[in-house]
């Protein structure tokens, strides 16, 4: 997968005036300013088939962004995005996931949505349930499930679509231990299988552990990119976090 000089801008609106006294007075009155952000800046990279891509930076960096232009959700302003294979994605946990229905009736849902059909996702049945691990969670509404449960079931589905590349939104760090490692089991499978995978996480040492690269983002452009142990440590001193933040969020 190549990525070339990708630049994404979102236009937003924001208040003219910010202060409270003047936003009261022109409470309702709308006048507004359009605003530009530019989430990603001239952003090059390149990833191996079957490696896999930890994508780390600060909050609003632009790792979400990143994600979405590569699964073809948001169009860049400039720049393009080479992929070969299917790309499969798990963004925010169970996008297209309908809370109203069952666990069972959205692994239905989800597989349709990543354009399978009802042979396809029939044969897939069983192994996606008992992958997810829900029991009786999985005939009740998803409305009622912990975020954890959510992200099992998300991760399970994206996982048994034969994804090509796969686009992991912080997905795994909510999963309690043993569904991590469980995971982190099935991601190495798909690596082994040459699959490639752009895992975007907090959790350095899940980075750290799984990846093969890792890239860094700091508004909008390419801090470093390299082998995952010395990137990581140049963000963790670029954030002065210091070494200790990686060892932590393993426990
Ligand atoms: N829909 C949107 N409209 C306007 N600006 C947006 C939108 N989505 C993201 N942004 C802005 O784009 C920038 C990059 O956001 P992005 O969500 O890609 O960051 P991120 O690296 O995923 O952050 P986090 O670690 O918090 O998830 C930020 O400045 C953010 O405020
Ligand atoms: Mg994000």
């Amino acid at each position: 997968m190549r990525v070339t000089d990708l630049s994404v801008r979102y236009r937003t609106t924001a208040e003219k005036v910010p202060t409270l006294k003047s936003a009261l007075v022109r409470l309702g009155r709308r006048e507004r300013a359009v605003r530009v952000v530019e989430a990603l800046k001239g952003v090059s990279f390149e990833v191996p088939q079957g490696a896999v891509l930890g994508v780390i930076g600060a909050n609003g960096a632009g790792k979400s962004t990143l994600l979405r232009t590569i699964a073809g959700i948001l169009p860049p302003d400039t720049g393009r995005v080479e992929v070969r294979g299917k790309v499969t994605t798990l963004l925010a946990l169970g996008v297209g996931f309908n809370g109203n229905l069952s666990g069972r009736e959205n692994v239905v849902l989800g597989g349709m949505a990543a354009g399978l059909d009802r042979a396809d996702i029939e044969a897939r049945y069983d192994e996606i349930t008992a992958f997810a691990d829900l029991g009786d969670f999985l005939d009740l509404p998803m409305k009622t499930y912990s975020s954890g449960m959510y992200g099992r079931l998300a991760f399970a589905v994206a996982v048994h679509l034969d994804p090509g590349i796969l686009l992991i939104d912080e997905a795994l760090s909510t999963g309690d231990a043993a569904f991590r490692k469980k995971s982190e089991a099935k991601m190495r499978e798909l690596c082994a299988e040459a699959r490639t995978i752009l895992l975007v996480s907090h959790g350095l040492a899940t980075v750290r552990q799984l990846a093969t690269d890792c890239l860094w983002l700091h508004r909008g452009t390419v801090m470093g990119h390299g082998d995952p142990t010395s990137t990581i440590r140049d963000y963790t001193r670029f954030v002065d976090v210091g070494e200790d933040a990686v060892a932590l969020d393993s426990v």
